[in-house]
């Protein structure tokens, strides 16, 4: 490993001058190697000093609690390049408050916040040149990643653990973007987290448990799949990566769910500040299932997958005749005017080109 203290503040090179084996326009949303990634340890009750590497691989304990126990959780944020050539991650605040009450539940020392401020400024500066450039649509996908890293083999926390964050330059999460909805399917046979579980932070286990409905809901031709709430499968809960949102434009509404097992998404925050901003009467609730015939619009956000029209979430039943399927709009292939506004408004806040009255910009 190519292990070295970071060094001092050097002056900022240039985003989209590193060498891709792909152009800038064409990203998915896939692991690229980067030029470095961030690693702090927690040993001896206490979080060292930042450490730079070029490695891609970790060297963990066999026994590391976040292996067998599951005690990790992650973040996701993103860097975006300015037409002037500056770079600005969005909302990195939250992101690092969530990160502490990921680790408050699951029993790991919280990052001190301004050590969490302070590792994102210090890996974009190191990667700058791999936040795609102003223009071609992409960011600089941040993700800091906190796990137990020492061994216990009795169920109890590990008394080390190990920070990383690693870096890539990423576009639409589905391919497309904003220009085509995505069909969603509605799962009836799993349930993605408890009322009192840990469904409310961002710890890897939740994703697991996601994996296998998330993959049959893709063979069965369905990109994206809601959950209902565990307890009474008769509210909407979110998306496997992603909040729910429905639009009642005759109403002017903008309706999400507010439950104790969704994750707390700083878009769908971000996005309900904007949504007001536009005369949209913003309701965070209960969401039963029956209202999805209320919406004329549906989308899903996030900060991997942004706004992401969905053009009808099907119910499938036993036989055709007990199959539902909702649809939202007009048109299926078309984007509701009052999801692309939202887009082009949280879009334009992120690349610079609209005022960032809320401040939520943090400047590398
Ligand atoms: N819900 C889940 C389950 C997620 O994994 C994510 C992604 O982080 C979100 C919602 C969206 O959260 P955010 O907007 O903070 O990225
Ligand atoms: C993100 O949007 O940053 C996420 O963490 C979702 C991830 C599962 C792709």
């Amino acid at each position: 490993t190519q292990l070295h203290v970071a060094a001092e503040t050097k002056p900022l090179g240039k985003p989209g001058t590193a060498k891709l084996d792909t152009d800038w326009k064409d990203l998915g949303f896939e692991f690229r190697p980067t030029k470095s990634n961030l690693r702090i340890t927690y040993k001896n009750g206490e979080w060292g000093e930042f450490e730079m590497s070029e490695d891609p691989y970790i060297n963990v304990h066999m026994g590391a609690t976040a292996l067998h126990y599951g005690q990790a959780c992650f973040e996701g944020l993103k860097a975006f390049a300015h037409e002037d050539g500056s770079v600005h991650v969005f909302r990195p605040d939250e992101n690092a408050k969530r990160l502490q009450s990921s680790c408050e539940r699951t029993l790991m020392p919280v990052l001190p916040h301004d050590k969490f401020i302070e590792a994102i400024n210090e890996v974009v500066r190191d990667n700058i040149e791999y936040v795609p450039p102003y223009g071609s649509g992409g960011a600089l996908y941040l993700r800091p990643l906190l796990f137990g890293s020492g061994a216990r083999i009795g169920l109890q926390p590990a008394d080390e653990y190990t920070f990383i964050i690693m870096v890539m330059p990423v576009a639409d999460y589905y391919k497309g973007g904003l220009s085509s909805p995505v069909d969603g399917i509605l799962i009836t046979d799993f349930d993605r987290a408890a009322p009192r579980g840990v469904g409310n932070v961002k710890v890897a286990g939740n994703y697991a448990a996601d994996m296998l409905p998330n993959m049959r809901s893709k063979k069965a031709g369905f990109p994206i799949g809601l959950y209902l709430d565990a307890a009474t499968q008769s509210n909407i809960e979110e998306f496997s990566t992603s909040n729910f949102v429905g639009i009642d434009s005759e109403n002017k509404k903008y309706v999400t769910p507010k439950s104790s097992s969704v994750l707390p998404s700083i878009t769908n925050k971000s996005l309900m500040k904007i949504a007001e901003d536009e005369g949209l009467t913003v309701e965070a609730r209960d969401v039963l299932l029956e209202e999805l015939e209320t919406f004329d619009e549906v989308m899903a956000c996030g900060t991997a997958v942004v706004v992401t029209p969905v053009g009808s979430i099907t119910k499938l039943g036993e036989t055709d005749e007990d199959t539902v399927k909702y649809t939202f709009g007009e048109s299926q292939e078309e984007v509701g005017p009052i999801t692309r506004r939202l887009y082009d408004r949280v879009r334009a806040i992120q690349y610079g080109e609209e005022e960032d009255k809320n401040g939520w910009l943090y400047k590398i």
